[in-house]
């Protein structure tokens, strides 16, 4: 399934041979020797695609109207005389002081109402009239003089929008907000009753009235919260496509994107919904030094992006060669690891490799993030790596345009992440994606491939379906997966799922109610665990976080609660429906729970792991349009590891022997 998309420009792709490789690359920063020496590094390293221009504006237009575009028209012919492509920056990213001084109530406000001032990035609400109408104005200037450049690719528009800040609650914003309530209400009396302000006298009279959610007593009404992360996440991708309209409008055939930030961190922005205005999908990720699982969180975000890219290639757009600069102790990476999160991001479907970036800052605050010309300059490991990544890329060209197979899926929803975690549920230890994670980790160690799925998207073809603590569900995505179940998959439903409608309203009649019918069951009353508690169960196993009182309604127990006042209350059931059977967990079992729950959901729904290897081998197959596939093995352990695959390994272009070395990564284009 490819997504539908504005119709229009060619695709970034035909600009570029072969997977895409670079990234952001700011020589504002130096002085020209360098950016002449830059030139034959790139050239070495096998650099094809640059992002430029993200944070420029201030040397661009120096002072209001006065433009300096000399430095960036010779950044931009040196680029394209040596053959790279470029995804050029609307340059939005930070205000330049000029513009703060004169407009200061462009500025971020937060909830307490502070103003957040400029010094740093990122320091403008998107829904100022004047910051829109500034940042429309650099936008159609920088587009108008380089529509025609051979070296303009793409455009990269502002940046990570919503990264630091993505609430705001200034005046421009709460009137932006009414006036978005009145779009999707019409009424105040409809507002009225999807907040359910007839409880504690919160009813309004008019949309004048209405507040953004910010500092108050007690907790504020879940509607009107709800609504405000709608908001805010609509305004941000908004004002993307206000720039994106004057893009548009001067370089019709050239396509846009916003760099996405992907990734079991980012809850604000609705990616799927963002997805539907972007002609690329464009993610950033950066793994958390401490997590020992690091390369487990990794492939989540890659194959969330998938997901939200609706299964084609994507860009990875910024990631570090080593440490970052902004967690509490920035480790560099392992040996060998700029290389396994490379090609464990392409085997999850990006087709170009990007860093954050080109040369390390001498100074300013990224000054000790990594690089890929670091700032011991080339005899170093990261050097190297970086040499070695640019080779092996250019190795794995038959891959572009291929995708990942997936018979499985899990259903992501980022309205029911937050309405899962507004304020006053029965347990504040229910996060959304805990047990979301839990079932990927698994997958991901059996080496299954697992596509992210938006609930009311097709789940034909899939066999195993997972639906996660989908607390908030529509009427017709509930409807699509009880139909996958008829249909014959396998339909995992775990617990505080389908509780509530969009409006956060209670499904009434017993818990869950949207899911009640498929499932079997009904649930009368919640019993979440103390914090750290544990819970026993019939089949010896243990469980935290979560039980609740669960009556069979046409559904089989296959495990239940074994400790008072839940004794032989099912804590597992099945019910078979149609071709196929509907599953729900009412507790979240532990390691070993969990495994042999997927040990039965995966010899039910006939789902196997893409190839057999030892422990600690990432497995990961994309498959071309012409049937030709490549198993991605890429072994996170530190001894050699055997693989179960015959064809040839395009990373060393000799058959694959079987082994993969320590550390090591094989693409083997299998026969
Ligand atoms: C991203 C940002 C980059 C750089 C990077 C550092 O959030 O887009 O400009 O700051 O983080 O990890």
């Amino acid at each position: 399934m490819s997504l539908q998309r504005n119709s229009g420009p060619a695709s970034v792709w035909d600009h570029i041979e072969g997977i895409a490789y670079g990234g952001d690359y700011n020589p504002e920063q130096w002085p020209v020797n360098i950016r002449l020496e830059d030139l034959g590094l790139m050239k070495e390293a096998g650099v094809s695609f640059l992002s430029v221009g993200i944070f420029s504006w201030a040397l661009l237009e120096p002072s209001e109207g006065q433009y300096d575009f000399g430095w960036l028209d010779e950044v931009m012919d040196n680029l394209a005389a040596n053959g790279i492509k470029v995804a050029l920056a609307t340059a939005t990213a930070a205000p330049p002081a000029w513009l703060v001084r004169k407009h200061p109530e462009i500025l971020p406000v937060t909830a307490d109402g502070t103003v957040l001032g400029p010094g740093s990035r990122r320091h403008y609400t998107p829904s100022s009239a004047v910051y829109r109408r500034y940042a429309a104005g650099i936008t159609r200037l920088i587009a108008e003089r380089y529509k025609n450049h051979p070296a303009l690719a793409l455009w990269h528009v502002d940046n990570e929008l919503g990264c630091h800040v993505s609430e705001f609650f200034g005046e421009e914003d709460a009137s932006a907000f009414r006036a978005w309530l009145e779009r999707r209400y019409s009424t105040i009396e409809a507002l009225n009753a999807a907040w359910g302000t007839a409880f504690w006298s919160q009813n309004y009279g008019s949309f004048a009235g209405i507040l953004p959610p910010g500092v108050a007593p007690s907790t504020l009404n879940p509607g009107q919260q709800l609504d405000f992360q709608r908001f805010s996440s609509w305004a941000l991708i908004d004002y993307y496509r206000e720039l994106v309209a004057v893009l548009r409008e001067v370089t019709p055939g050239i396509p846009a994107t916003t760099n996405l930030m992907a990734s079991s961190a980012t809850k604000a922005l609705d990616y799927f919904d963002w997805a539907k205005d972007l002609d690329v999908i464009a993610n950033d990720h950066y793994l958390v030094a401490a997590d020992p699982e690091r390369h487990i969180e990794l492939a989540f975000s890659a194959d969330l992006t998938r997901g939200i890219a609706g299964g084609d290639p994507w860009i990875l757009m910024e990631h570090s060669t080593s440490a970052v600069n902004w967690q509490p102790r920035n480790r560099p990476k392992m040996p060998g690891e700029l290389l396994r999160n490379s090609l464990a991001h392409v085997a999850r479907g990006a087709d170009a490799v990007m860093f954050f970036q080109w040369r390390q800052s001498s100074s300013g605050s990224e000054k000790f993030h990594s690089a890929m010309v670091p700032h011991a300059g080339r005899e170093t490991r990261v050097w190297h790596e970086v040499v070695g990544l640019g080779s092996s890329l250019k190795r794995l060209a038959p891959v572009k345009g291929s995708r990942v197979e997936s018979r499985a899926a899990i259903v992501f929803d980022y309205e029911a992440w937050w309405a899962s975690e507004i304020d006053s549920k029965p347990s504040a230890d229910v996060k959304y994606l805990d047990v979301m994670r839990a079932f990927h980790r698994s997958l991901f160690l059996r080496g299954i491939a697992v596509d992210f799925v938006h609930p009311p998207a097709s789940l034909e073809g899939y066999d195993l379906v997972l639906v996660c603590t989908l607390y908030s569900v529509t009427d017709a995505a509930a409807a699509n997966i009880a139909a996958a179940a008829r249909a014959g998959a396998t339909v995992l439903v775990t617990y505080f799922s389908g509780i509530v409608d969009e409006n956060d309203h209670i499904r009434l009649g017993g818990y869950p109610g949207a899911f009640r019918e498929v499932l079997g069951i009904r649930v009368e009353e919640f019993h979440p665990l103390p914090a750290g508690g544990e819970l026993k169960l019939s089949d010896g196993g243990v469980s935290t976080t979560w039980s609740e009182h669960v009556h069979l309604a046409g559904a089989e127990a296959v495990q239940a609660f074994s400790e008072y006042p839940l004794e032989g209350v099912p804590s597992l059931t099945r019910h078979a429906v149609g071709a196929g059977a509907a599953w729900y967990l009412a507790t979240f079992p532990d390691r070993d729970g969990i495994e042999s729950l997927v040990d039965r959901l995966l010899a039910e729904s006939g789902v196997v792991p893409v190839a057999t290897a030892d422990a600690g081998v990432e497995l990961v197959r994309r498959r071309a349009a012409d049937g030709s596939s490549f198993l991605f093995a890429i072994n996170h352990t530190r001894s050699a590891a055997a693989v179960e695959a015959a064809g040839v390994d395009l990373l060393t272009g000799t058959a694959f022997a079987g082994t993969v070395e320590a550390g090591a990564v094989a693409v083997i284009a299998e026969d």
